[in-house]
């Protein structure tokens, strides 16, 4: 980095902020407040400005440039749903006021669960949840107090695919269960006979992504919830890939008794770098009385006075596992969602899932013939290409990442999931042109074409970025988090 940092460029004295004259008797800071010896930088307002706009600069976003990294449905997020999370009638009100004075919120909350459950086909949702991975535990737990509640207590395995997300496994071990990992078949669906082999009666139930994480749609689906259902297990949907079927298909139909939704991927919400994000769970009517809360109700105006509106408030379910975030959940996410639901309507979600099938495989058709495709069938709104080249065999699937950057795209998603080789997970979106689309493709062919012939380029990429190639595994055994001079 050449740009001199903030903490170099300080000089004693000057200041960002210009506060107005004081119009009350000044009192002095409690002494525990004041901290002299903090290093902070003192610089000008135009200093700071710059910093910032610089930082800002070194970042990719959805907003820069195309962002294909699978599982993650980093798609333009409409405008049109930051204006209404900035609505002063959501930000300028507090948690702690009466309920009667934020109907407003409570309204889109309430209709919020109406549309998720519209569009998932269950019978009630929760809001709380404020991730994916958050919502997979909300799941779990919902399933152990299911069991519980029933009295069957010798339950104490959960089957997970062996293409799964790493947090699904982790979610099911936070609650206890023991994970037993079942295989995926030579079309990349979950191997049946491997989970007829492992169900029995200490099975609690499965966690299912469907499409699953290649991309793929599970073929056996209505099979697989029986199979789990007759050994008396639930099926849990992990509800990421959801943007590949919202408006066609409803999960609770395909057989799943609970679901995530990530509401910052399918719903849009920018989510780069860990945040934020909502994960409402939907559930059958067998799980809604476990549902966490409190939960957005309805109760309609009384039928003696005709212009009394009707009221909207929380309720806790009778048997719920419990709160699992403060307040109302993470309402800015819950607003951009509700917009965006609205804006676009049954017909438009349809086709959110359309285009980001046919992007998705429209890349496909280009890079199949250059780059390993282990699962040669058609996708859903993203694929699995292995880096592994014929040809150029020094060449690594980091390598590729690498080199994308320079030309302009962010890498896919890479080395995951495990079951392929050096694997490249692209999922496009819906949100891109064919232009784009064909750029990433002359891109990925061009590079498959420089790792025959001339592989250092690739072993020395990225040229263009703001700092070359990392030192990953040092980066995160040794993390260095603050600036030292
Ligand atoms: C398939 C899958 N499941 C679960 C998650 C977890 O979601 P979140 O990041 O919102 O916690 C992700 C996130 O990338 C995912 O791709």
């Amino acid at each position: 980095m050449t740009e001199p940092l903030i903490f170099e460029i300080s000089r004693p004295g000057r200041c960002a902020a210009s506060l107005p004259e004081c119009d009350v008797p000044q009192a002095a800071l409690p002494k525990n407040l004041v901290r002299d010896e903090l290093p902070l930088p003192e610089v000008s307002e135009l200093d700071l400005v710059r910093h910032y706009v610089r930082l800002s600069h070194m970042n990719h976003a959805v907003d820069t440039g195309f962002y294909p990294l699978g599982s993650c449905t980093m798609k333009y997020n409409p405008k049109m749903n930051e204006v209404a999370a900035r609505l002063p009638g959501f930000t300028a009100v507090h948690p702690y006021q009466s309920q009667f004075t934020v109907q407003g919120c409570l309204q889109l909350m309430f209709e919020l669960q109406e549309c998720l459950k519209a569009i998932s086909g269950f019978a009630a949702v929760s809001l709380q949840p404020a991730a994916g991975a958050h919502g997979e535990f909300a799941g779990m737990l919902m399933i152990r107090a299911y069991h519980l509640d029933r009295g069957d207590t010798g339950r104490t395995k959960v089957l997970v695919p062996d293409s799964a997300h790493g947090t699904n496994p982790a979610s099911t071990a936070m609650c206890g269960y023991e994970v037993v990992e079942i295989r995926s078949d030579a079309r990349g669906n979950v191997d049946l006979d491997d989970l007829r082999a492992h169900c029995d009666e200490h099975v609690a139930g499965m966690m299912l992504t469907n499409p699953n994480t290649l991309g793929l749609f599970d073929e056996h689906i209505l099979e697989i919830a029986d199979i789990v259902h007759s050994c008396g297990g639930l099926l849990y949907g992990d509800g990421a890939n959801l943007n590949a079927i919202v408006g066609v298909a409803k999960p609770a139909e395909l057989g799943f008794d609970v679901m995530h939704f990530n509401l910052h991927k399918t719903f849009s919400t920018p989510h780069g770098g860990g945040g934020p994000g909502a994960g409402p769970v939907g559930v059958t009517d067998a799980l809604a009385d476990f549902l966490p809360g409190p939960i957005a109700g309805m109760w309609p105006a009384s039928s003696d006075s005709p212009d009394d509106e009707p009221e909207y408030g929380l309720y806790m379910p009778p048997k719920s596992i419990g709160r699992l975030k403060s307040f109302y959940g993470n309402f800015g996410v819950l607003v951009r969602a509700y917009a965006y639901i609205r804006h676009l309507g049954a017909e438009g979600l349809r086709r959110v899932a359309e285009h980001a099938v046919l992007n998705a495989n429209y890349l496909r058709v280009r890079l199949q013939d250059t780059y390993p495709l282990p699962y040669r069938r058609v996708c859903m709104h993203e694929f699995v290409l292995s880096g592994r080249l014929p040809g150029a065999e020094g060449v690594r699937t980091i390598d590729i990442a690498k080199r994308l950057m320079d030309f302009g795209f962010h890498p896919p998603t890479i080395y995951f999931p495990l079951i392929v080789p050096e694997a490249l997970m692209i999922e496009p979106t819906e949100t891109e042109s064919l232009e784009t689309l064909d750029a990433f493709a002359d891109a990925m062919l061009r590079i498959a074409e420089e790792a025959r012939t001339e592989p250092d380029t690739l072993h020395n990429a990225p040229f263009t970025a703001p700092l070359r190639r990392l030192d990953d595994v040092r980066a995160a055994r040794e993390p260095k988090l603050r600036w030292q001079p």
